[in-house]
This record gives C-alpha cells, sequence and structure tokens, in this order.
C-alpha cells in the first residue's frame, strides 16, 4: 500500500480513499488485495477474516477499514468488526455512536441487530467496539463470540474484524482460530524484521489460514504512481 498523503494523527478524522477517490490508485491496491485475498481462499470458503500486525499504528485499521469498503462495493454483503476493543477507532473512521457494539453483544447486554450499525456506504455494516471491557480476550474467546459469528454469517458474504496489535496482546491469536484466515499488516520503514516474523509465527498455528502479507505506507516515486494510472 502506498503512502498517503499525511492526515492528522489523532483519532478524529480519517479519511477513506476508497470512498472518497475509488479511481485513485491507492484504491486499486486496496482491489488488488482484495482480489489476492480471494485467490489465497480459493478453495475455502473466506466467510471471516481478520486483520492484524505486529505492533501499534502499523495501518491495521486503515487496511480493514478500505478492505471492507472494497467489498461492500464489489456488492459483496460486509460486516465490519471492531475487535480492538482496547484502542478503538472504527466508529471514528465511519462516524457511528460506540455507546453499543461488540462489547454489548458479547456481555448479552444487547442482540447483534441492536448494536450493529448501517455505514453510510452500500452493503457495508458496522459494528464498532461498543465500551471497552476489562477483559477483551476473554470475551474473544467466549462462546457468545462463537454465536454471534455462526448468527453474523447467516447475514454477511464477509465478516472482517480489525484487532489489536499481535504482539502486544492474545486477542487477534485467540479470534485468528475462529475466522476462516488472517491478514498481516507490516508497515514500512517501521515494522521491524524480528516483529512481521515474530508476528507470523504467533497467528500460524491457529485453525485459521494466514492468507497474506499487506505492505503499507511503501513509498513510491511520483512515476510508479502514474505508472498505474487510468
Ligand atoms: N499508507 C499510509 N499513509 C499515510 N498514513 C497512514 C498510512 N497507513 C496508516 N496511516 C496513518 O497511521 C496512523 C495509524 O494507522 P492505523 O490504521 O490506525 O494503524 P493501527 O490500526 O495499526 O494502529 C493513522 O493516523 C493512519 O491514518
Ligand atoms: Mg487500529
Amino acid at each position: 500500500m502506498a503512502r498517503q498523503r499525511k492526515g492528522p494523527a489523532n483519532n478524529t478524522i480519517r479519511h477513506l480513499i476508497t470512498k472518497l477517490n475509488p479511481r485513485s490508485p491507492i484504491s486499486e491496491q486496496y482491489r488488488t488485495i482484495r482480489t489476492n485475498l480471494q485467490f489465497a481462499a480459493v478453495d475455502e470458503q473466506l466467510n471471516t477474516m481478520l486483520v492484524t500486525s505486529a505492533g501499534p499504528a502499523e495501518g491495521k485499521s486503515s487496511t480493514v477499514a478500505n478492505l471492507s469498503i472494497v467489498f461492500a462495493q464489489q456488492g459483496k454483503r460486509v460486516l465490519l468488526v471492531d475487535a480492538d476493543m482496547r484502542k478503538p477507532t472504527v466508529h471514528y473512521t465511519f462516524r457511528v455512536d460506540n455507546r453499543r457494539g461488540l462489547s454489548s453483544v458479547l456481555v448479552g447486554e444487547l442482540e447483534l441487530d441492536e448494536a450493529l450499525t448501517k455505514s453510510d456506504i452500500e452493503n457495508l455494516d458496522i459494528l464498532p467496539s461498543g465500551p471497552i471491557p476489562p477483559n477483551p480476550s476473554e470475551l474473544l474467546g467466549s462462546n457468545a463470540m462463537r454465536k454471534l459469528l455462526e448468527l453474523a454469517k447467516q447475514h454477511y458474504d464477509l465478516i472482517i474484524f480489525d484487532t489489536p496489535p499481535v504482539l502486544a496482546v492474545t486477542d487477534a491469536q485467540i479470534l485468528a482460530n475462529e475466522v476462516d484466515g488472517s491478514l498481516l499488516v507490516v508497515r514500512s520503514k517501521q515494522t521491524e524484521q524480528d516483529a512481521a516474523v515474530k508476528a507470523k509465527e504467533l497467528l500460524t498455528p491457529a485453525k485459521s489460514k494466514l492468507l497474506g502479507v499487506v505492505l503499507n505506507d511503501r513509498e513510491v516515486t511520483k512515476n510508479q504512481y502514474y505508472y498505474y494510472g487510468e
């Protein structure tokens, strides 16, 4: 994924390139990732997947948001779930209420359809994190989580999870055992090689398949950009 123009570093405003500018070369790269994911899972179902990375701020949430959009643009019914119940950002990105969400369903307070919300993109629904719970990894490994997945699969073609960093906490590893596949994001000039290798090792024994690695924030020259041009 090529470097995007720097936006504000905080979590309040986030621009979604695939929504704002679907014809840009960067959006095209997200569509390439979409195609590659479909090839990676060619013989199996890819109804549920997670996106993670070794450490913080490597592009998990940006990747998850833009991938959800390009799958929805393809006509798939998509549910984006913010399973980063430690530093949730999906509600900022899609400007939705976070007072109810995944945690509310997992603790039995709300039903799934009461906690999720439509986004302003056709075919894309959002389940924000909900209030931050004291025990995210326990909730993600619970029977309630498995029930939620079974129910969501009846209504969506693709359920895609944003997660916390895999080297920091066990959440992504736990969830990797419940989904069909995982995607690892590596950020150019940021993710240490050892960290990326370790992250891959942590995800490999999971029941789900490691679908691939996204290289985020790759420096490109102007010419390379136009090479992809329309
Ligand atoms: N390719 C990129 N180009 C420019 N900024 C990026 C890129 N990828 C991520 N960012 C920015 O870096 C910050 C962290 O990204 P984010 O997707 O929230 O990472 P994570 O979910 O791994 O913590 C955000 O401010 C985001 O806008
Ligand atoms: Mg994030």
